[in-house]
């Protein structure tokens, strides 16, 4: 069994030492939870993979303090990065920037590139102070799994781990992943949305940015078509098609688990998981309510997909996709 413990001086010390032993911790950020080691320690990074059952070529991200720490792992740290810095750190940006030849190839898949980001929440900041280094960390699911948003969803896909220690900092605020922004190429480009939009990202370096559409494995390992996935099959249907849809999925007999922003009456043996409509509350609320849709033990999911407009409904909707790919 995981041992969860309240995030607290005492706690975050232990975990600061088992991170300098080598071993594994899971700890809260802002966007989702992360599942971290010494980004200095190959040993301790390959336990990641295991544990996760993570495909060796997918890079992980480092996370720092500040922009200093960057230094000890990334070279060709130019203007652009301080200015992206300045305007989004500590937050939910990931900068993928060239990797000093200190890196191990574990911390990167590889890559002769490094993905950084400096995380918002105390918890992160105050382990990585006591730490005092870079802490590599996915998030902490199982790979191709629902992004977990609690210390209780990380304990749920590391159930079988004896003493795997959580720190539990409560639930996350942003809820989905970071954007994560390639500075490596001529043209900066977005290999994952999130909640800092591009045009933000635009006017902070003044030049043209670009979205990368490409699932292409090539680009970022982590963007590969399914992801975010629960357990029992997703369907999305819109808004006008959801009612009978579910009268379809009725007389087949088939138990729905209904995802949706209208407060529908859904009668038994369905049931509603309602979903806010403002788009901050609704990815903050998204992977517990997956998770929770999927623990009702239905045959499937039946999920509105938001119509409305906005970056952030973009990078929503890119993971609803994903989640509703089967692997
Ligand atoms: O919000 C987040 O970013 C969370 C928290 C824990 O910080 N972390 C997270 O990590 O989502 P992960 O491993 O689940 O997703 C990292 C993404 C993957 O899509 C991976 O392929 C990509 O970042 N990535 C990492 N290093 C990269 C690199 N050098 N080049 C391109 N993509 C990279
Ligand atoms: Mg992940």
């Amino acid at each position: 069994m995981p041992r969860v413990v309240e995030a607290n001086a005492a706690t975050i010390s232990e975990a600061a030492e088992q991170l300098r032993n080598g071993g594994v911790v899971a700890f809260p950020t802002e966007t989702v939870y992360g599942l971290g080691a010494d980004t200095l320690q190959p040993a301790a990074l390959k336990q990641i993979y295991a544990l996760k059952l993570r495909p060796a070529n997918n890079p992980l991200i480092a996370h720092v303090l500040d922009s200093q720490q960057v230094r000890t792992i990334a070279r060709e740290w130019d203007q652009r990065c301080d200015l992206l810095v300045g305007r989004f750190w500590p937050g939910p940006l990931t900068i993928v920037v060239n990797r000093s030849v200190s890196v191990p190839d574990e911390a990167t898949a590889g890559y002769e590139t490094i993905a950084v980001r400096s995380p918002a929440h105390p918890v992160a900041r105050q382990l990585l102070r006591e730490f005092g280094r870079p802490i590599s960390a996915p998030s902490a699911n199982r790979s191709g799994h629902v992004s977990p948003t609690s210390a209780t969803h990380v304990a749920d896909d590391f159930s079988h781990v004896a003493d795997l220690l959580i720190l539990d900092g409560g639930p996350c605020d942003v809820g989905i992943e970071s954007v994560v922004l390639d500075m490596t190429r001529e043209v900066p480009t977005i290999l994952r949305p999130g909640s800092i939009t591009a045009e933000s990202i635009r006017e902070c370096l003044g030049i043209p940015v670009a979205q990368s559409t490409s699932t292409h494995q090539d680009a970022s390992p982590g963007t590969a078509l399914s992801h975010y996935a629960p357990h029992t099959p997703l369907i999305l249907v819109s808004a006008k098609d959801l009612l009978p849809r579910l009268h379809e999925l009725s007389a087949e007999s088939k138990k729905c688990a209904v995802i949706s922003m209208q407060h529908h009456a859904i009668a038994l043996p369905h049931r509603l998981f309602a979903m806010p409509s403002d788009a901050d509350a609704y990815a903050a609320r998204l992977y517990h309510t997956l998770r929770e849709a999927d623990a009702f033990g239905g045959d499937v999911i039946v999920l509105e997909r938001p119509a409305a407009q906005g970056e952030l409904w973009d990078a929503i909707n890119n993971r609803l996709s994903r989640a509703a790919t089967p692997s």
